[in-house]
């Protein structure tokens, strides 16, 4: 997608050696700088401080950063080691683990004097599938927009509200629950999107309106507690989110805060769909609440917040009453049952464990 009209993708080699160059997430929207990874450390670090974040895209960084390894050392011994370092730097998406599981066999199948170039070929195999992938959710999604601009009068956009990002910059293009809006967007539909800001890291107000912005797709940013006042008031046609994991039964776990927008979607009568590449469905699981880890993460998200201070410079500004207890669960979990659909690259599934296997049947041994 674009930035001041170049074409970037979140992750890329920066030149023949390997070296990858990531956007780095942290500094926007205010500043745009790109990140260089020589090391499997560098990639860990880069996924485990949200350099770069986004289930889709903390899979790819797992995918190079193993790449970066056989960089290093093509041996047994750095292969097991960076495996469990870059496994340990997130818990919940599910593509981390997805991403670490392709390339450790595509590896393990070569002898280390082949490994270099192997791991490098795997890991821009998994880039290219998941552009494609969003690509496809994008056509897919793109007629449930369709279908519900049809009901309103010529040029009154359809109302989209998006929770956290789950956009190109979380993916390596496109995005997932914001592939749809630009597949309208571009098609001509006109669509406009709530942005919910997504305390306590504000992907929301920083990442999916900085996006939707360079791509001149109409959006408001509201703080987290107004999508249900908004439901209530008929002003959200759709309300469409990404997933970092996807029980085989449709639970959907996502950014903290979504399973309340579901909640409101369905007291409102308004469709809740959440939009995933096949990597986020982990079909080992069949209770999303009682077996998807929930990230904890640290509390300073939430005593400080982060933004830009007059004299432009960057800045973490105190918000809470010293000496109280805090806490920081990352995501939580939407149940099956609040989930209208979900929209992966072959279609769209009912949110439950029929609908998911009527899409991949021959995942059918493999689901309890
Ligand atoms: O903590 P983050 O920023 O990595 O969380 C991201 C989300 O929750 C996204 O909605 C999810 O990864 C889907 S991304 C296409």
């Amino acid at each position: 997608m674009r930035i001041n009209g170049r074409a970037y993708r979140t992750i890329f080699l920066a030149d023949e050696a390997g070296t990858v160059a990531v956007i780095d997430q942290t500094r926007l929207p205010f500043e745009f700088e790109l990140r260089h990874l020589h090391r499997a450390t560098d990639a860990a670090v880069a996924i485990r401080d949200m350099v770069v974040r986004g289930a889709p895209l903390i899979g790819v960084t797992a995918a190079y950063g193993l790449a970066l390894a056989m960089r290093e050392n093509p041996g047994d011994a750095m292969l097991r080691h960076a495996v469990k370092e870059l496994a340990a730097t997130r818990p919940t998406a599910v593509n981390l683990r997805w991403a670490l599981a392709r390339m450790e066999s595509a590896l393990r199948k070569v002898p280390p004097p082949q490994r270099f170039a192997r791991a490098y070929q795997e890991a821009a195999a998994l880039a290219e599938e998941d552009v494609a992938a969003c690509e496809a959710i994008g056509r897919h999604g793109l007629h449930l927009i369709a279908a519900l601009a049809k009901r309103k009068h010529e040029g009154v956009p359809v109302q989209v509200l998006t929770h956290c990002n789950a956009g190109w910059l979380a993916c390596v293009d496109w995005g997932t629950a914001l592939a749809p809006v630009y597949a309208a967007h571009e098609a001509g539909i006109p669509v406009h999107v709530w942005v919910d800001e997504t305390r306590p890291r504000s992907q929301g107000s920083f990442l999916t309106a900085f996006e939707l912005g360079a791509h001149g797709v109409p959006h408001t940013v509201i703080a987290d507690n107004t999508g249900g006042h908004l439901m209530q008031h008929g002003r959200v046609d759709l309300c469409l989110v990404g997933s970092d994991r996807t029980t085989a039964t449709g639970d959907v776990a996502n950014k903290i805060g979504t399973y309340l927008k579901a909640l409101a979607a369905r007291d409102n009568g308004v469709p809740f769909y959440a939009a995933l590449p096949t990597s986020t469905i982990d079909w080992s699981m069949s209770d999303g609440v009682g077996e998807i880890p929930i990230e904890e993460r640290s509390v300073r998200e939430v005593t400080y917040v982060r933004g830009r201070l007059g004299s432009g410079a960057l800045a973490d500004v105190e918000i809470v009453a010293p000496g109280s207890a805090v806490a920081n669960p990352g995501f939580d979990v939407t149940p099956a049952r609040l989930v209208t659909g979900i929209v992966t690259e072959r279609g769209v599934a009912e949110a439950s464990r029929e609908g998911l296997l009527r899409l991949y049947p021959e995942r059918k041994e493999d689901v309890r």
